[in-house]
């Protein structure tokens, strides 16, 4: 390797959201929420490089692999252009993103792929921005970009941006289930607005901030957690969606899930389980039905950036 050329690898988990309640849409077309984030030990991988020579030509390369590709290197370019402009970093890069996290489904791979992006760059080109100005760049970015600058587990408010860290779960494993087909975050949203129009939200008794917060450290299995999204997909969704979110979950029931739930606007479903025996059965038993299942656990911090 030529003096000049630095490399960094950045692991890029995904998250899953254990609770997600949506307030009304703003004039700005975002809606508030309440939401408790929970970053897994599953996800993606970068390699940045910088090419020695002189820093006078910006470009950007970026090469995609694995399952998940079609355009989930855009907002990864984005996190790249966006840093460049506010450090003045200019050395040309070449990025390789090793795709695992499935596009569309609820665990905020392209967000995640972002903020890994943002906190390579800061180690590679030494400007060594606060946590906060990189906060300020993700926000920029994607709703859900902020939570992966710092990952394990966030109650997140206002429209992803307002963070405050949780203790993480331990001793958890965490199956994921992605039934196959992408769900459009923006689509997810309107489809809420629109059956919200029809008649008053059902009040489903969610409990306070402050008890779905202390909830995460009690038993999965007495979590009151919620997702806004799931019963309007299993009553206006696509039929065959609908049938699949059903039987995912019915078979997380079935085989000893202590919570289970859809993350984000979906698709990707998900069983808690405390027991990994029963966690590991339950994988096999599913894979069996679902070409994407995934048997992880919940990552307490998350990693940095490591210069090779
Ligand atoms: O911020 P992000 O690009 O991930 O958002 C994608 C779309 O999801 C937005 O254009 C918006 O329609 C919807 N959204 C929302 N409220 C949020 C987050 C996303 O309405 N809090």
């Amino acid at each position: 390797m030529r003096r000049s050329e630095r490399v960094c690898r950045i692991s890029a988990p995904c998250k899953i959201n254990l609770h997600l309640r949506i307030g009304v849409r703003r004039d700005d077309g975002f809606h508030d929420l309440e939401s408790v984030f929970l970053c897994l030990a599953f996800g993606d991988a970068l390699w940045l490089r910088t090419l020695p020579g002189a820093p006078a030509e910006p470009d950007c390369l970026i090469q995609m692999e694995g399952a998940a590709l079609e355009s989930g290197g855009n907002i990864i370019s984005r996190a790249v252009s966006l840093f460049r402009e506010r450090t003045g970093f200019k050395h040309p890069l070449r990025i390789r993103a090793e795709k695992r996290i499935p596009l569309g489904g609820g665990l905020g791979g392209g967000s995640s792929d972002a903020a890994s992006a943002l906190m390579a760059l800061n180690a590679l080109s030494g400007a060594s921005l606060p946590l906060e100005a990189l906060e300020d760049m993700a926000a920029a970015l994607g709703s859900d970009v902020p939570f992966f600058l710092r990952g394990g587990a966030c109650w997140v408010r206002g429209r992803g941006e307002k963070l405050e860290p949780l203790p993480a779960p331990e001793g958890l494993r965490v199956v994921l289930v992605n039934p196959g087909f992408p769900s459009g975050t923006q689509a997810a949203f309107a489809l809420l607005d629109r059956e919200r129009e029809k008649g008053p939200p059902v009040d489903c008794g969610v409990p306070s901030p402050e008890a779905l917060k202390a909830a995460l450290g009690e038993a999965p299995a007495s979590w009151p957690y919620h997702n806004d999204f799931l019963p309007v997909f299993l009553a206006a969704s696509e039929a065959a969606s609908q049938r699949a979110y059903h039987g995912i979950l019915r078979d997380f029931k079935d085989l000893g899930a202590d919570f289970s739930g859809l993350s984000g606007a979906g698709s990707t479903c998900f069983g808690v389980f405390t027991q990994a025996g029963a966690a590991e059965q339950a994988a096999g038993v599913l894979k069996k039905k679902w070409n994407f299942v995934q048997l992880t656990f919940p990552l307490a911090s998350r990693a940095h950036a490591v210069l090779q």
